[in-house]
């Protein structure tokens, strides 16, 4: 396999983080917001694994991964370099933000996950989604592009029967999922509309929840939009159902 080639002296990167750069003030503001929801997703968190204790050290697995190494600051690496390579993606769509359990759970509770489900999260960073459709009894499996957010957590997460495994959301295999998440804030209309091409293969009917944009294209209706509460603030969540022969809403 090729290496990744340098960049060129002087080109412009694309990752483009600058454009999200902040005022002194704004940022520890936004900084300040997060901690405060950190805290208190993660307490809730532990308060609903204690009906479900066996949940707990996959859970506190993802804690202390990131406590060893925090997925929370990208780095561009030889590995993301040539992950981005093969998907054609941007740096800037593997910015990485989590869903707490009783956000995904009340999520998924609307979408009719449970017993005999099998949620697949497209873009599943180290798996807390789910971690929440387990606790519902469901079969969960997650893919991730970047390799390292998956090794640190999924052999701890397999001892609960989640599969967690690398590659191309935009090629994952979907024909036996009966619910789909996809956290894809931070993609591009390119790679989301790849995406909506993945999303054709799946059998009608299939339950499809997106966070911050409903998918707008012929096939999907959106059954309800919710707000809620994620690690860095409120966001939309839309839930759709596949019924390939609905026209787009205008
Ligand atoms: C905002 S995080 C969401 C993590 C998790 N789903 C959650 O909500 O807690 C989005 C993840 O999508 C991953 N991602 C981006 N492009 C991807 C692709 N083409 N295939 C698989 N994962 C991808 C990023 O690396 C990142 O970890």
């Amino acid at each position: 396999m090729t290496e990744p080639a340098p960049p060129a002296p002087g080109a412009k990167r694309d990752d483009d983080l600058e454009e999200f750069a902040l005022p002194f003030f704004q940022l520890l503001a936004l900084r300040l917001q997060v901690v405060l929801f950190a805290i208190l997703t993660r307490l809730t968190d532990l308060l609903l694994l204690l009906w479900r204790p066996r949940l707990l050290v996959p859970y506190l697995g993802i804690w202390w991964a990131e406590i060893l190494h925090t997925p929370y600051r990208a780095r561009r690496t030889f590995e993301v370099v040539r992950a981005l390579k093969t998907t054609g993606q941007r740096f800037r769509e593997l910015i990485y933000g989590e869903t707490p359990l009783m956000t995904a759970l009340w999520f998924f509770k609307r979408a009719g996950l449970g017993r005999g489900s099998r949620l697949v999260d497209l873009g599943a960073g180290r798996g807390r989604v789910l971690i929440a459709a387990r606790w519902l009894g469901a079969e969960a499996h997650g893919v991730e592009l970047i390799a390292d957010h998956v090794t640190r957590v999924a052999p701890r997460l397999q001892a609960a029967g989640i599969t967690l495994t690398v590659g191309d959301m935009t090629r994952e295999e979907l024909g036996d999922a009966t619910h789909l998440f996809t956290n894809w804030l931070a993609l591009t209309p390119e790679t989301k509309a790849r995406l909506i091409e993945r999303f054709r293969t799946c059998r009608p009917g299939t339950r499809i929840i997106t966070v911050t944009r409903p998918i707008e294209a012929k096939g999907f209706v959106p059954l309800s939009k919710h707000w809620m509460l994620f690690t860095w603030g409120i966001e939309a969540v839309w839930i759709h159902e596949y019924r390939p022969e609905t026209p787009a809403l205008p």
